[in-house]
């Protein structure tokens, strides 16, 4: 079996066939779907979707570029969601600097960062990581604010030097659909170096779509199509790769 660490099913993009989605999923065998929030409004309808839906897990936060509504009551209204069981992380959060210029904004963007960390920490929730751009700060935030929280880089894009100091915090990498395009640039290379305990596969859906489907809406289902890469570049067998990435999946997550 397979689980999508990481997809957006409340997306809009998803609301006329949902269900069929989640069949498709279903019968590739990607058993469990973890979908992110990225502000209060997704949020709530991430965790809604877990409640109605078995297989599907939630995360609640706010994403970097969503920050303008966040207010000290934000981090109370994330706790209160938080207590359903089905909600499994903190996150999206982090730093976005590739939309992000402003660098008083992007001091905003780290402070509230650091307050959701500590609100997976308050909670003893693992946390879902959303670094654009930003690859020296996440990490320094990281080795400063985070040594004794649990998590994951989503969507993994920074060099393999820094890979390596994520790894040294036990810290867990997200690959997707860009290890699939032809331009994949160092992805490849990191992938090859990472311990296996320490990578998850992800679709951010309806984002990223892989090959063969890019340029399309992405979907759980596809998450297959990352593994299949991640075996041909790591030289293992999908099963061996459903095997780790599942196991991987569970214990970060607690499923
Ligand atoms: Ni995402």
């Amino acid at each position: 079996m397979f689980i999508d660490t990481h997809c957006h099913l409340e997306d809009e993009n998803f609301s006329a066939d949902r269900a069929d989605v989640l069949n498709r999923a279903r019968a590739a065998q990607v058993e469990r779907i973890i979908n992110f929030g990225s502000t209060m409004h997704s949020s709530i309808a991430v965790a809604e979707l877990a409640e109605n839906y078995a297989e599907l897990y939630a995360g609640v936060g706010i994403h970097p570029e969503e920050i303008d509504d966040f207010d000290a009551a934000t981090c109370n209204r994330l706790a209160d969601l938080a207590a359903n069981k089905k909600i499994v992380a903190i996150g999206e959060i982090g730093l976005d600097y590739h939309w992000e210029k402003d660098s008083e904004r992007r001091l905003i963007q780290q402070r509230i960062f650091i307050e959701q960390l500590d609100l997976a920490r308050q909670l003893k929730l693992p946390v879902c990581v959303h670094d654009r751009d930003a690859h020296a700060d996440t990490l320094k935030i990281l080795q400063a604010e985070a040594r004794d929280l649990r998590g994951v880089l989503h969507c993994y894009s920074g060099s393999l030097e820094t890979a390596r100091e994520v790894w040294k915090l036990g810290w867990y990498i997200g690959v997707d659909g860009p290890l699939t395009f032809k331009n994949s640039a160092k992805l490849p290379e990191v992938v090859k170096a990472a311990p296996l305990e320490l990578i998850l596969i992800e679709t951010d859906a309806p984002y990223l779509a892989p090959v063969p489907y890019r340029g399309k809406r992405n979907e759980p289902a596809y998450v297959v199509e990352v593994a299949k890469k991640l075996a041909e570049v790591r030289g293992e067998t999908l099963k061996e790769v459903a095997a780790y990435t599942t196991a991987n999946a569970k214990s970060l997550y607690r499923l």
